[in-house]
């Protein structure tokens, strides 16, 4: 395919508006086996909660008026959490698909995912999902695009994936309307590449846009621009179908897909990668390219990460698994840690709480690595007169008080868009964070736009949930950084009969601690199993460490997990059963044990401490 017959373009939209459900239509369309729902989510973190997390290539043909034309389509994730993800896809697009669902009109998704496209210069064409609901207003939502986003109702496409209606007209609107890819003034070859992953034999594949006017061909080397130490060769090249198809005849300009190297060496997801000619090194100077325009991410949660305890002579080959993971998820930011009770770890920052499970998830489910996950933290300020001042993130790192001349927090602002009926809920949720309203703007049909701020370590915890809650799935937010303000911090700790949890020590707002520190001690006893013994779960809040106990301070919110009462008339019954049967129970015994870990006497499965950070 020459390039006037390529288009690169991605789908967006709010989370749960139907992109993958489209993407599926597409595939049909153009005469892919669609054999499951949701072909492009492939990952199993994706299948289980139903959501995309990593954007997938897929090239299909389409015929217009008797011409073919090869349009590559990119499938974004749709949560908040994951929006770098998104940014870097479309840096490889002319064109979106904004997809907004009829029946919910216009959320804080889709204005997020609109402005990156426009600042990108992206042709946007809008696409009005789900119209077969009965309550789907198309008429509505027309409005909504044209007052936020100025576009015409003419323009917009009334479609059903889920039925394939209208599908078959939006890819002859593609080809229409989103220009094809324009090759840049380079005379060698000139890749864009913008993903990436470990492929077999522990070499890697990189996703990429061939940016340059020649064909990229097995054997070709590379080198990221201005950086000429990491020089590459490509193995294999193609196309993602979304399955690699190696092509002998390599990536045509304009084209995206992949090729794989035989080492994973370092990084270079987001860079431009030139042929092995000086010629190319100028490149990035163009500041037109909208490669240029990508800003980086920059992390909003932490946590520390060990190798379960069983594990702890395994750092290296947790490490590598981290890696292997960041790799396909650049946004993750990575520094080595050691801790009293978990030994060597990683200090990893996220995007979000849900990027942080997703990402825990992934570790598990891909690497088979058994993870310790501390406590989802953000970072926090110091002001000290020597040295003077510097940010900190995890309990061990806090500077007592008589130190320091002022502690500070980061601010956000946070937008949401909800029906208005729905406004008391949202500032009393607000309210009890610590935050405060600031403005509203109507936006039609009784929804509006509100704004508030709020302390950014108020939102790391299950926020997202907490407002879906209150606005019975009507709402929608969006959180930016705002600046950072004076805090009076100190440290919450959760004890079990008098041992410290240390995944569970945190740094809080004074006045959001003895509320916290309650609730965790309830939720973490509801989540533990029937224990053999009577067990006291306190917390406890500091704003000095102890020289000898850390921590600690005096203990409130105390409670008890379940426990069994001796059972002092052991049946006879119990005599008579067989070795076989015996030797069952032993062994399923052991390795229900095998599975829980003991603090302070007390039973704890592996999971109950990241389960618990969802609930709280
Ligand atoms: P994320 O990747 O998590 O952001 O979601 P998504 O935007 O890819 O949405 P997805 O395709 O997973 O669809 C969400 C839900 O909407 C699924 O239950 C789909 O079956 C449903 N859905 C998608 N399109 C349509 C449609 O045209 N009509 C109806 N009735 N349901 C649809």
């Amino acid at each position: 395919f020459p390039e006037e017959k390529i288009r690169n373009f991605s789908i967006i939209a709010h989370v749960d508006h139907g992109k993958s459900t489209l993407a599926d239509r597409i595939l049909q369309i153009c005469g892919h086996e669609v054999d499951r729902k949701q072909t492009l989510d492939t990952l199993d973190v994706e299948r289980e909660r139903g959501i995309t997390v990593k954007s997938v290539v897929a090239s299909v043909k389409h015929t217009v008026g008797g011409e073919d034309f090869l349009l590559n389509l990119i499938d974004t994730p749709g949560h908040v959490d994951f929006s770098w993800e998104v940014q870097r896809s479309l840096t490889a697009c002319e064109g979106v698909l904004l997809v907004v669902d009829a029946s919910q009109g216009v959320q804080a998704q889709t204005m997020a995912n609109f402005y990156v496209a426009f600042e990108l210069g992206l042709a946007v064409i809008p696409v009005l999902n789900k119209v077969d609901l009965p309550h789907a207003d198309v008429d509505k939502t027309m409005m909504e695009l044209n007052q936020m986003f100025d576009i015409e109702f003419e323009e917009c496409l009334s479609i059903s994936a889920k039925s394939g209606k209208g599908v078959t007209e939006v890819l002859d609107q593609i080809v229409r309307n989103i220009p094809p890819p324009k090759p840049i003034d380079v005379s060698g070859g000139a890749l864009w590449c913008f993903d990436a992953s470990v492929g077999g034999h522990s070499g890697r594949i990189n996703y990429v846009k061939n940016i340059g006017r020649v064909p990229i061909l097995p054997g070709d080397r590379f080198f990221p621009c201005n950086d000429k130490s990491d020089l590459m060769s490509i193995k294999d090249v193609g196309r993602c179908f979304p399955d690699l198809q190696a092509d002998p005849e390599g990536l045509l300009p304009g084209q995206i897909g992949y090729f794989s190297t035989l080492k994973a060496k370092s990084r270079v997801t987001g860079k431009v990668l030139v042929t092995d000619e000086k010629s190319g090194a100028k490149l990035t100077e163009d500041k037109s390219l909208p490669f240029n325009q990508l800003k980086n991410s920059t992390p909003s949660v932490y946590a520390s990460f060990f190798p379960h305890t069983d594990n702890k002579g395994r750092i290296k080959e947790f490490e590598k698994s981290v890696d292997s993971l960041i790799l396909n998820d650049p946004a993750v930011t990575s520094t080595r840690t050691s801790s009293p009770a978990f030994g060597s770890g990683l200090r990893l920052g996220f995007l979000g709480q849900l990027h942080l499970e997703v990402f825990s998830q992934r570790l598990r489910d891909d690497f088979e690595t058994d993870v310790i996950v501390t406590s989802p933290s953000t970072s926090f300020r110091v002001d000290a007169d020597d040295p003077s001042v510097f940010e900190f993130e995890v309990a061990e790192e806090f500077v007592p008080k008589n130190f320091v001349k002022e502690y500070q927090e980061m601010y956000s602002l946070l937008t949401v868009i909800s029906p208005v009926e729905y406004s008391p809920v949202i500032l009393k949720a607000v309210e009890e964070r610590r935050g405060s309203y600031l403005s509203s703007e109507e936006i039609g049909d009784g929804r509006l736009i509100f704004k508030y701020e709020i302390p950014h370590s108020e939102t790391i915890r299950n926020f997202h949930g907490v407002l879906k809650g209150a606005t019975s799935g009507f709402g929608s937010f969006e959180l930016e950084e705002l600046d950072w303000r004076p805090a009076e911090l100190v440290v919450l700790s959760i004890s079990i009969n008098s041992k410290i949890v240390p995944e569970l020590q945190m740094i809080t707002h004074k006045h959001s601690a003895e509320a916290l520190g309650r609730k965790l001690t309830k939720e973490f006893a509801d989540l533990l199993p029937m224990q053999d013994h009577k067990a006291a779960i306190c917390a406890h809040i500091t704003a000095e460490p102890d020289r000898q106990r850390g921590f600690w301070g005096s203990a409130f919110g105390t409670k008890s997990p379940n426990f069994k009462r001796e059972d002092t008339t052991r049946s006879k019954a119990n005599k008579k059963i067989d070795l076989q049967r015996r030797q069952k129970k032993i062994k399923a015994e052991k390795e229900r044990l095998e599975k829980l870990r003991q603090i302070g006497n007390v039973k704890v499965p592996k999971d109950a401490i990241t389960s618990l950070f969802s609930l709280i």
